[in-house]
């Protein structure tokens, strides 16, 4: 078997979604752009080198929406948005919700989603441990999400579930269960889009049913699109960034300490989470519009290109001593966000979380400890985010 070959072998394994990193290190350096055949069967690319996938991030021969690539019977109603568009749809979709998310809508939102934490950490305050995971690093966005969007914060659990499980479906068959789960939260929001129609109120979805109403700026499916992207993109995402922050800060004590003591430098330490082990493992697809040469290589149209955002971060071109977690590492353009067109739309929202999230943990509970085995740690396996199932913390409140 060539180099390349085991190389391959080595990607989507049980080893690999556990530690990525050694192989992402090999790939850079022998074929940063390597062809292969990805778990759901398509046959692409795989970017892993920073230059490479800066450009490929901003290439506009890369097409979002499969159905000019491959036929609108490979759509479906949860990629009707603009992460899934290109222009002029793209722009059109992301102008509908741009403005509930500028810096400064996100900043005035900062002492509700300090008393968010706060009320989540006092919950947890009865007893020693918590699973970082489900009783914070979850709640505390998809309370956000939910409110910026206007549906009743009860409903998270079946939020999460839908949203778990039309993330795994992208790699595997859609089983009846995927098939169940869209079902149900389509119905949902059929139900609730009826009631915002007979009493809107000044929340995110009341102002897209409107723009739908008005015929001309959305369609119905694309309002179901955008509203689903939301939900998703709102919370799968920011809970990694909580959770794969605090194990950053627990395998570097000596940067959790500077912290603790420097609560002011959480800023370069929220942008260090996000490129040591980013919450969004690879970008989305695209797909090649031509027959074309990127870099080097020879695409055929409809290729699929993926990019890795969390090997692109560690290359040792634009990061020096890439594998080492340094909070006061100078300015870092990481691809955590992406780049391009499609640059997250939530990134204020998202660093603001992470900031109160981390900080409020470290304040309320300073000598919290892991209470497993680093070893123990399930990461959650799949081709998108990265994050692990479970964190249980001892917290220690008196010590
Ligand atoms: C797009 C990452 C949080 C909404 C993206 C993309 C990335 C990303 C990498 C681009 C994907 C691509 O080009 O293929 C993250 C990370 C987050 C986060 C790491 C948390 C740490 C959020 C939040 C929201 C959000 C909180 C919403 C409230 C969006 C939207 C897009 C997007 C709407 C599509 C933008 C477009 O296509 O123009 N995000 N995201 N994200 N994200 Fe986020």
């Amino acid at each position: 078997m060539s180099a390349n070959e085991s190389l391959k072998n080595a990607l989507f394994t049980e080893e690999f979604t556990q530690n990525p990193y050694p192989v992402y290190e090999k790939l850079r350096q022998s074929e940063p752009i390597l062809n292969l055949k990805f778990p759901d069967g398509r046959y692409g690319w795989l970017i892993t080198r920073y230059d490479e996938a800066v450009a490929a991030l901003k290439e506009g021969r890369f097409i979002k929406d499969i159905t000019k690539a491959y036929g609108a019977e490979h759509t479906s109603v949860f990629s009707t948005n603009m992460l899934f568009a290109d222009p002029p749809d793209h722009k059109r979709l992301r102008g509908l919700v741009q403005k509930g998310f500028t810096p400064q809508r996100i900043a005035d939102m900062r002492s509700h989603i300090q008393d968010i934490a706060d009320t989540l950490l006092h919950e947890a305050s009865a007893k020693d441990t918590m699973n970082l995971i489900d009783e914070y690093a979850f709640k505390l966005p998809i309370i956000v999400i939910s409110e910026i969007l206007g549906v009743p914060t009860e409903d998270q659990d079946k939020f999460r579930l839908w949203s778990n499980s039309i993330i795994g479906a992208s790699n595997r068959e859609t089983s009846e269960e995927v098939a169940q789960h869209m079902h149900e939260f389509i119905a949902y929001l059929k139900d609730w889009f009826a009631k915002v129609r007979e009493n809107p109120g000044d929340d995110m979805i009341s102002q897209l049913v409107m723009a739908e109403d008005q015929g001309d700026r959305l369609s119905e499916q694309e309002l179901y699109g955008v509203v689903t992207l939301m939900i998703i993109a709102g919370h799968e995402t920011t809970v990694n960034l909580i959770g794969n922050g605090v194990l950053a800060l627990l395998e570097y004590p000596e940067q959790r300490k500077l912290l603790q003591e420097q609560p002011e430098l959480i800023h370069g330490a929220i942008e260090e989470m996000l490129r040591y082990n980013g919450p969004v493992e690879f970008s989305t697809s695209r797909w090649a519009a031509e027959d074309m040469e990127f870099h080097g290589v020879q695409m055929k149209k409809g290729d699929l290109v993926v990019v890795s955002l969390n090997s692109a971060n560690r290359d040792a071109g634009p990061f020096e001593h890439p594998d080492l977690f340094n909070i006061t590492r100078e300015k870092s353009q990481h691809l955590a966000f992406g780049k391009g067109i499609h640059l997250c739309l939530g990134a204020p929202l998202a660093r603001l979380e992470g900031e109160i999230a981390i900080n409020t943990l470290l304040r309320r509970y300073p000598h919290f400890e892991l209470q497993a085995g680093v070893d123990e740690l399930r990461w959650r396996p799949g081709m998108i985010v990265r994050g692990v199932e479970e964190i249980p913390l001892a917290l220690h409140p008196e010590s």
